[in-house]
């Protein structure tokens, strides 16, 4: 094993969805520093030419896509974009909304389905294109699911949120399981709550106030950073963790070690 944090992406295609804000934008300029051609995918096309020039300033090397994860012919052409730049060795699928705050009792049906389409089904359907793509190759490679605390427990006001991120582990999971002898290695990373844009779109006030009080939630009494986020994916992409399959990385400031 080489330890090296950038060896199996200097020579590779890593695949980022969600890399127009956030955690996502985090982790597709987390892989180009590490080396790697970043597709970086989104619904929005403002979003991602801002990720990739962001990207491409500091020397990077970056292709937009853009991509809805949950349609299937959009997620295919993003694959084969991707692919079309090089062999597909990282991806990590970040793409993900809040969803509106009700309790489940009075929670819209229309909302669940939206909130499930882009949170799990979207997951799914972009595994399972990446899976193929990196069994087809013969090189092996490495996905990597956001998933949340909410994969682990409960959140007020998050139904479809919190049932999609636990199926997102147990996809992880499946993965792992299914595609190891194809030396593809499917993690997940379980982040706290991290500054982005995401929580003030929650609907939750995201005052000064707020976001002291949900600092609290974390024994750190701080929220976590994108890039913090963004350093576990790379390394799970990495041959510095060869061995590491179908687990979820808490990223959490020990939200859930309580
Ligand atoms: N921020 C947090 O506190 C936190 C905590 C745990 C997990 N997460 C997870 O991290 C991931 C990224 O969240 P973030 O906080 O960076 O949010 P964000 O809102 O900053 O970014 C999400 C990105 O996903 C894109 N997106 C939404 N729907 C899409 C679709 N159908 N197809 C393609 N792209 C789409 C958006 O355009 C946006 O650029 C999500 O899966 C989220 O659930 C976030």
């Amino acid at each position: 094993m080489s330890g090296s944090t950038k060896s199996s992406l200097e020579n590779g295609v890593a695949l980022v969805t969600g890399a127009g804000s956030g955690i996502g934008r985090a982790t597709a300029q987390a892989f180009a520093r590490a080396g790697a051609c970043v597709a970086a995918a989104d619904i929005s096309a403002a979003a991602v030419e801002e990720t990739t020039a962001l990207i491409r300033q500091a020397g990077g090397c970056c292709t937009p896509i853009v991509a809805d994860v949950t349609d299937e012919a959009s997620v295919q052409a993003m694959i084969d974009q991707a692919s079309a730049i090089g062999e597909l060795r990282a991806a990590c699928n970040c793409a993900g909304i809040a969803g509106a705050a009700a309790k489940i009792g009075d929670y819209p049906l229309d909302e669940w389905n939206k909130v499930v389409a882009i949170d799990l089904t979207g997951v799914f359907l972009c595994m399972r294109a990446e899976l193929q793509a990196m069994a087809g190759h013969g090189n092996g490679g490495s996905i990597i699911n956001i998933a949340s605390i909410a994969g682990h427990v409960g959140l007020n006001g998050a139904a479809p949120y919190v049932a999609s991120k636990h199926g997102v582990i147990g996809l992880t999971q499946t993965g792992a399981l299914e595609y190891a002898g194809a030396g593809v290695r499917v993690n997940a990373v379980a982040p706290g709550f991290v500054v982005t844009p995401i929580l003030s779109k929650s609907g939750i006030p995201f005052d000064e106030a707020a976001q002291a009080k949900l600092a609290s939630r974390h024994p750190m009494n701080r929220l976590g950073l994108p890039e913090e986020i963004a350093e576990a994916v790379v390394w799970l992409a990495s041959d510095a963790s060869a061995f590491v399959t179908g687990t979820t990385l808490n990223v959490d400031g020990g939200y859930l070690a309580r």
